[in-house]
């Protein structure tokens, strides 16, 4: 089959990327270009993404990523095959700004445009860095998303569990932000808890009482909140170490419930039949050493096998979504002229 080359925009969130990804069918995929620009430094001061803010740096920022991944892939706009653009779910002002230029592009050089879930885009990734073949489980787990899907094919994704209030990711942001680590809080967080003392603070282990694959984390954010109020009222502040069992506590809470998800989503996973068992991960969080390593046990335990793409490309990424439209169109579900952007859009 003919070589595909497509240019990915992503906007949907705090990063603003452009991707170039060729794939020869029979051959690996490459990457011939991936530029992300965060926005982390414009949103830290207001403890979280402000979507004005992010909007407006979409809107300032696609056309230089667009030209800069053409220029780093060493190729022109009209020698693409096709142009993918996430066009939901997230923040609508930076989707909006994607799918608008991506629309442009398309019809200025006669392109097909391919609308791309950003959730479909993570969920495919494995299929991009590790060449996995359908059914595999994907355990999704960002500062936005947490969800346990069974992809069984470009289009067809189960889900059989996920988060009911926050992302796991919120809840390290907002844990940091209650003790006064920076943002994002995940790393910030990791680095204290390797410090500390996991078990001094008996943290709830959220939703593991009831069956199923659904989690929760508000309850251990209120519950660290609880925690570090009782030591302010006890000695009228906290210390460096009180602080780093704060975090290690909460972080082996966090991974307690991950792990013991994942091993029921892993027995639902094996009711699909998969001949080589997989696990893929993505999304910030799955930066997380402990985390990471929690998920690899329970992996090893069941004879899955785990994988965890490089992290710029468990990140949002557009890759992902330049990967995600050479899938499509390889399937046969090409061009849309009516693309739309979605704030809300589940898989
Ligand atoms: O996937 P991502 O870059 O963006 C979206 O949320 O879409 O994930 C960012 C989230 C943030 O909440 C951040 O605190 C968390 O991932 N994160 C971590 C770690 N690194 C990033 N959480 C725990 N441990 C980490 N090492
Ligand atoms: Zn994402």
């Amino acid at each position: 089959m003919a070589t595909l080359t497509f240019l990915g925009i992503e906007s949907s969130c705090d990063d603003t990327a452009a991707a170039v990804v060729r794939h020869d069918d029979g051959t690996e995929p490459a990457i011939l270009s991936s530029v992300v620009e965060g926005q982390t430094a414009l949103h830290a001061a207001f403890g979280g993404v402000v979507p004005e803010i992010a909007a407006r740096a979409h809107a300032e920022r696609l056309d230089g990523c667009v030209e800069q991944a053409l220029l780093q892939a060493g190729i022109r706009l009209c020698d693409i095959d096709g142009i993918a653009v996430t066009s939901g779910p997230g923040l609508i002002g930076g989707v909006l700004s994607g799918v608008m230029l991506a629309k442009g592009l398309a019809a200025g050089c006669g392109k097909p445009l391919l609308g791309i879930n950003h959730l479909a885009g993570h969920a495919l990734t494995p299929r991009l860095t590790d060449g996995l073949s359908f059914p595999y489980l994907m355990l999704l787990v960002s500062g936005g998303h947490c969800q346990f899907l069974v992809v069984q094919g470009v289009d067809r994704f189960d889900r059989l569990g996920g988060t009911i209030d926050d992302a796991p990711g919120e809840a390290f942001d907002k844990t940091a932000k209650l003790l006064a680590l920076p943002q994002p809080g995940g790393p910030a967080v990791e680095a204290e808890a390797a410090k500390g003392d996991p078990a001094r603070f008996a943290f709830p282990r959220p939703l593991l009482d009831r069956p199923g694959c659904d989690l929760s984390f508000s309850g251990l954010k209120t519950a660290l909140l609880r925690a570090r109020d009782a030591l302010i009222a006890e000695k009228g502040g906290i210390t460096v170490q009180d602080r780093r069992d704060l975090c290690a506590g909460f972080q082996a809470a966090v991974a307690d419930v991950l792990a013991e998800k994942t091993r029921r989503a892993l027995a639902l996973y094996a009711q699909y039949g998969p001949a080589h068992p997989a696990l893929a991960v993505a999304g910030g969080v799955a930066a997380n050493a402990a985390i990471r390593a929690k998920l690899e046990t329970v992996c090893a335990t069941t004879g899955t096998r785990f994988i965890a793409p490089p992290l710029r490309l468990c990140t949002d990424n557009a890759a992902m979504i330049a990967w995600a439209g050479i899938e499509r169109h390889r399937a046969g579900m090409g061009d849309v002229t009516d693309l739309v952007a979605r704030p809300r859009w589940p898989l």
